[in-house]
């Protein structure tokens, strides 16, 4: 546990008081009587006995930081305090869940179980008046998920506002993760292939591939063109024009979401850097805009048309913003949304909501990839994660359409080498300035 987490009863007990509020209102309106969330079983590989890693119910680790409790329960009765149902099963082959403990005990009535058949003897008797959400393969004798719309879409509306304790966990998995950052960095700097960075990265993070939010994407030179890149080459290349680096950390389940990008050293080190300089800046720009009222597609449009503008200062475009952002060819280079929500889960959910009872907005037209539409509250944490690459596949369909004469075609072929730039933040929110949690996590760094 990081050490620098502030003291979490109160706002732990004000987070519960919160999810029985909502709890309440949603079952009411969806005419239920109580709320069971199965923490979920593993899946199995085909025709294997072993299972993938576990991922829990996002909704279980909503109400109390546990998250690897495969056949557990959180039972809620209106009225009632909260009940967890904690499987501790007799299993000398895995470790054992450890005994509930920490500042969220006090507030659930536990009883422990040690097969997953006898959670349904602490199960409310009828499933019809029971909003029941999980996954299918939860499902005990005559008790299974059901996962009733009108429940779901509630409260799937309300995780979009986070308490100050969801904030809480979020700052810590954004100082780990900004830990991690720097180390990665250094390895980068030191000459360390893509593999050895991403072992740098999870030693700094005290974090195994399966505790993290999302695999990390650590790309050097022309891999920072391709968007998922998890490859992780073995070897170092001959000369690192270029590391790019999305990785983020987890926190009493909750996720942070960084990138950064980096110059290497040599010629043209610092025309990249310059580059990269540029798209930072204007990242801050799109961060200072995280306020109350922004609509997120209006934010999402006007940074391709600041991005447009970096790629005709840095020479890559001859055509006005307006133009490249028109004919689509600030696309080209910047193929994916400004970012979306993160919580619980790093793309997190009703990013499209219309309102509590669901409804969808939509993307705007020739934007496919953006994954929030909604404007900015209060409470909400998105990420602003602008991008500029080099692709080949979507520079070869430039080339050949009437826009493509006003491409610098030779500069971009230069530019080639080093794949391309992300910068992200991960920002709340406010009544006021937008909390910026990356960049207040790197700061911390360098004050600790
Ligand atoms: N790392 C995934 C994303 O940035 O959305
Ligand atoms: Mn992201
Ligand atoms: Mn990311």
């Amino acid at each position: 546990m990081d050490t620098q987490h502030p003291d979490l009863h109160p706002l732990y007990a004000e987070h519960l008081a919160t999810l029985v509020a909502r709890a309440d209102a949603a079952l009411e309106h969806a005419g239920f009587e109580h709320l069971v969330i199965a923490a979920g079983q593993p899946h199995y590989q085909f025709l294997d006995d072993r299972d993938y890693p576990f991922a829990v119910n996002p909704h279980f680790k909503h109400w109390l930081p546990v998250t690897r409790a495969p056949g557990s329960w959180v039972v809620y009765t209106p009225g009632r305090k909260p009940k967890l149902v904690y499987l501790q099963p007799r299993d000398y082959w895995h470790v054992v869940p450890e005994a509930p403990a920490g500042y969220w005990t006090p507030h659930f009535d536990i009883a422990i179980i040690h097969e997953p058949a006898e959670a349904r003897a602490h199960l409310p008797r009828d499933p019809a008046r029971t909003a029941i959400i999980g996954e299918p393969n939860a499902a005990l004798d005559g008790f299974a998920p059901n996962n009733p719309q009108g429940v779901l879409e509630r409260l799937h509306w309300w995780r979009s506002y986070k308490t100050p304790y969801e904030l809480a966990m979020m700052r810590v998995a954004s100082r780990i993760g900004a830990r991690a950052h720097r180390a990665a960095e250094a390895a980068f700097r030191a000459g360390a292939a893509e593999f050895d960075i991403h072992l740098a990265y999870l030693a700094a993070a005290r974090q195994g591939d399966n505790d993290l939010p999302y695999g990390n994407i650590i790309a050097l030179n022309e891999h920072a063109a391709v968007l998922h890149y998890m490859q992780l080459d073995r070897v170092p290349p001959a000369h690192a024009h270029s590391f790019l680096i999305d990785a983020g950390a987890s926190f009493h389940g909750y996720a942070s979401d960084i990138t950064r990008t980096h110059a290497g050293a040599g010629p043209g080190a610092d025309d990249f850097a310059a580059l990269i300089a540029s798209v930072d800046e204007a990242q801050q720009g799109f961060c200072a805009r995280v306020r109350a009222g922004q609509s997120y597609p209006e934010l999402h449009i006007h940074a391709h048309h600041v991005l447009a503008g970096i790629l005709k200062e840095h020479g890559v475009i001859r055509m006005s913003a307006e133009g490249a952002v028109e004919s689509g060819v600030s696309s080209v280079f910047f193929p994916h949304g400004l970012g979306h929500p993160i919580g619980l889960q790093v793309h997190d959910v009703a990013g499209f909501q219309a309102g509590p009872d669901g409804g969808t907005i939509a993307r705007p037209p020739g934007h496919p990839y953006l994954r929030m539409t909604r404007a900015l509250e209060p409470g909400m944490v998105v990420t602003i994660e602008p991008g500029l690459y080099f692709i080949d596949m979507l520079l070869a369909t430039l080339k050949d359409k009437p826009a493509g004469k006003d491409v610098d075609w030779d500069r971009v072929e230069a530019l080639k080498k080093y794949g391309g730039i992300r910068i992200e933040d991960d920002v709340v929110c406010t009544e006021g300035e937008p909390e910026n949690l990356t960049r207040g996590a790197f700061a911390a760094l360098h004050h600790a």
